[in-house]
């Protein structure tokens, strides 16, 4: 008996299928090292279950590596400059100029250490002082040592406050003309409507670097599903490799927990032993109670109006949904449709495909909806 090695809604332990963004990262590491700022900002957006947050993870472990200082934060909770200066706060020179500008970085939510705030620090001051403040304490802590730079990476995108993300983009906007050479770099990952929320909150978005994190490659399934099983001595036969596979569609989720209940149905082997497709088969019926929950679970959180639009995306299949179709369907013109379709998309439920199309996020969810009727 070994415990499996997979990863079902935790971060992957390895990335298959993801070396182009690790290439990527890469070369920003090497222009980081060379003391050259980056003065993009990247934001890698995919739906849910895509593998962001393990991305943003390995980039956190690959700058460590590299002797550079991290910052991770997840948007969502509290406004994401306050939780960057309370990182960074650590790692700040010592001294009245410095601690000034952290104090105005935790008033950007109204929040400061009682008995520190300072009357000349206003809260609508920000969020121009708070960008400036965010430039002086970023440039104070990338120049310092022992590290070798600073990477500030942002995960949850889509749910950072505006000011938050308008600080956070006037700041590097500023550094790219003051301080080119200031080894520092900005890394984010977010639902697909993080572009859109992005160029809401800012109007120079080409200042970005927009990323989509879509399926994972076949050979990049096989290896994900393989590889972990080989390094404890079994072997997946090749009947069994391609069912999960296909049970999976590329998506990274569904790999993990597909293999996750494959090992448990071939009774946690032990090394020299063999998965078959009869493990995969009966690791299927188990996968689909815990999909029946994940789906159960999204649908209940929808309201009627977006719930009558997912019937009407459903009934289209895995296929993509026309915005026409779907409002005639519906008898409802396009525009009336625009409200549900919006709040489904920063859910996370419903992505755009092309031109006015829609497809669910989750696969396997149109079927689950089609079935509610039956
Ligand atoms: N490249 C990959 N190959 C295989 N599995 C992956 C890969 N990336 C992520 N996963 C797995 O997919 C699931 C979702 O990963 P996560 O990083 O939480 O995605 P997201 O942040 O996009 O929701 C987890 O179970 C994780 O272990
Ligand atoms: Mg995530």
């Amino acid at each position: 008996m070994q415990p499996s090695p997979y990863t079902p809604g935790e971060i992957a332990r390895s990335l298959p299928g993801r070396t182009a963004e690790l290439g990527e990262f890469n070369a920003d590491v090497e222009r980081l090292l060379t003391r050259r700022l980056l003065p993009r900002i990247r934001v890698d957006h995919g739906a849910r279950g895509y593998g962001k947050t393990s991305l943003l993870r390995e980039y956190e472990r690959l700058a460590h590596q590299n002797r550079l200082l991290t910052v991770f934060v997840t948007a969502g909770e509290s406004p994401i400059i306050p939780q960057i200066s309370a990182q960074l706060r650590a790692h700040a020179p010592k001294g009245p100029a410095i601690a000034k500008q952290l104090e105005i970085l935790e008033l950007q939510v109204g929040f400061s250490p009682i008995g520190h705030v300072r009357a000349e620090v206003r809260p609508q001051t920000v969020p121009a002082a708070a960008s400036r403040a965010l430039e002086a304490v970023v440039s104070a802590v990338a120049d310092g040592t022992p590290h070798r730079g600073l990477v500030i990476l942002v995960d949850e995108v889509q749910s950072a406050d505006p000011d938050g993300l308008r600080a956070l983009a006037y700041a590097w906007q500023d550094l790219q003309r003051e301080a080119p050479d200031l080894p520092a770099g900005v890394f984010t990952a977010g639902l697909p409507n993080s572009p859109d929320v992005i160029s809401a909150a800012v109007t120079f978005a080409e200042r970005f670097r927009f990323r989509p994190i879509g399926a994972l490659p076949e050979p990049a399934e096989e290896l994900a599903i393989a590889e972990p099983a080989r390094e404890l001595g079994v072997i997946w036969d090749r009947a069994a490799l391609e069912r999960a596979t296909a049970i999976a569609g590329g998506y990274p989720y569904f790999v993990q927990l597909i293999a996750d209940h494959s090992w448990a149905a071939a009774g946690s082997p032990d090394p020299g032993a063999t998965i078959d497709s009869d493990a995969v088969e009966r690791a299927e019926v188990l996968m689909q109670n815990d999909l029946d929950a994940l789906y159960r679970a999204r649908w209940a959180q929808a309201t009627d109006g977006e719930q009558q639009l997912m019937r009407a995306i459903a009934s289209f299949g895995e296929k993509p949904a026309a915005r026409t179709e779907l409002a005639k369907q519906l008898g409802k013109d396009s525009a009336a449709l625009s409200v549900p379709r919006q709040r489904l998309i920063d859910k996370g439920m419903i992505a755009p495909e092309g031109r006015g199309r829609l497809v669910f996020t989750l696969p396997g969810f149109a079927a689950y909806i089609e079935d509610l009727d039956s």
